[in-house]
């Protein structure tokens, strides 16, 4: 039986995961191993996951996730999200965006690639009072990685073009190496086009042209506001998921962050996270093909949902609550 660890998060988060567990439990044989993590644990506790989380995580096949919050000012701990991808090098974070007319401003299907463990995020920062230094880390082992995770993805999705996202105008060494590794991995592949883009234009050109991209590949803060964008040209950051993938283990989430501002209203979009279940079942798929075959009954079942304005959220321009959409996905698959 397939051992699916959770981690429900902090918002609209439990809101969410709850309807998306229900989903896979209709599906598959699993069990799921609840853990207790973020903000909310964090105040009542004085730790930012449960003691034995980690070694949940480690025991189980996949990892489940809502949003966590990772507070700013007083108290704070580690981004939990930064502690789990470096404890389980999830390397690729693989965020898939697909347009639907009517609700999109734009023609879309490209999926963006970030490196998900260096870059801005690497967490080496320091301070003296009068000058404040962060550091950006750029390998050329990690650089390698994912542009092979992105190349491999091409092949694998039969796609036509791979594109680099950078600043090496102005970052002349770090995305000098980027790209110049990107290039090489590039090499490998002659039946993918490769080529590059700056992050500004990228950002631009995304909102601006339909279809501009095709897979777009990036060092990690590019590609944490390039997917922002994407998901508003796409309609709302409530209907993306993504893949954190590693070589062993992967972990699934919605990309969106804890909404605080729609939480306990009961209307936030689910579809981010039940695409997030997708992208699992069809992870696990690779061993096993009714797993892969049911991920892609869960998307379809998304995306008729969405085309036939069959239960919409607001944040769609609908009026239907989380619980309605789920109810409405029951009835599609
Ligand atoms: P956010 O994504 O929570 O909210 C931005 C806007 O999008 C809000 O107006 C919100 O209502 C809307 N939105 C987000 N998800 C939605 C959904 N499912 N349905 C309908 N509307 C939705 O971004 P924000 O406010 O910047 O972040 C809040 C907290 O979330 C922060 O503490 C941040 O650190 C955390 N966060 C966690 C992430 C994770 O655990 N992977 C990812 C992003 C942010």
């Amino acid at each position: 039986m397939i051992k699916i660890a959770v981690i429900e998060g902090d918002g609209v988060g439990p809101e969410i995961i709850r309807g998306v567990i229900s989903i896979l439990e209709s599906l598959i044989e699993a069990e799921f191993v609840f853990i207790k993590a973020g903000k909310k644990y964090f105040y009542e506790t004085g730790l930012p996951m449960e003691e034995k989380g980690i070694q949940k995580i480690k025991e189980s096949d996949v990892l489940l996730k809502g949003p966590i919050a990772t507070p700013v000012r007083g108290r704070t701990y580690l981004s939990i999200n930064l502690r789990i991808r470096r404890e389980f090098n999830l390397y690729a974070n693989v965020r898939p965006f697909r347009s639907y007319s009517g609700i999109s401003i734009r023609k879309l299907s490209t999926v963006i690639v970030r490196e998900n463990t260096e870059g801005l995020y690497s967490g080496i920062e320091e301070a003296d009072g009068e000058k404040a230094i962060a550091s950006r880390i750029i390998t050329k082992r990690k650089s390698e990685k994912i542009s092979e995770y992105a190349f491999g993805l091409a092949e694998e999705e039969k796609r036509e073009r791979v594109t680099a996202i950078h600043k090496r105008n102005i970052l002349k060494v770090s995305d000098g190496l980027f790209l110049e590794t990107f290039y090489e991995v590039a090499k490998k592949h002659p039946s993918i086009a490769a080529d590059d883009a700056i992050v500004d234009a990228a950002s631009y050109k995304l909102v601006k042209v339909d279809n501009a991209f095709d897979i777009m590949v990036t060092p990690n803060l590019y590609g944490d506001i390039l997917s922002d964008v994407a998901a508003g040209v796409i309609g709302s950051l409530g209907l993306c998921g993504s893949a954190q993938v590693g070589d062993s283990f992967a972990a699934f989430e919605p990309i969106h962050g804890t909404a605080e501002d729609i939480a306990g209203r009961g209307i936030a979009n689910p579809l981010g996270a039940v695409i997030a279940s997708s992208l699992m079942l069809t992870w696990l798929g690779t061993k096993n093909s009714d797993l892969r075959e049911k991920g892609m009954l869960v998307r379809r079942a998304v995306d008729d949902l969405i085309e036939r304005r069959i239960a919409l959220t607001p944040d769609l321009g609908g009026s239907s609550t989380t619980d309605d959409v789920i109810n409405a996905l029951f009835r599609l698959i």
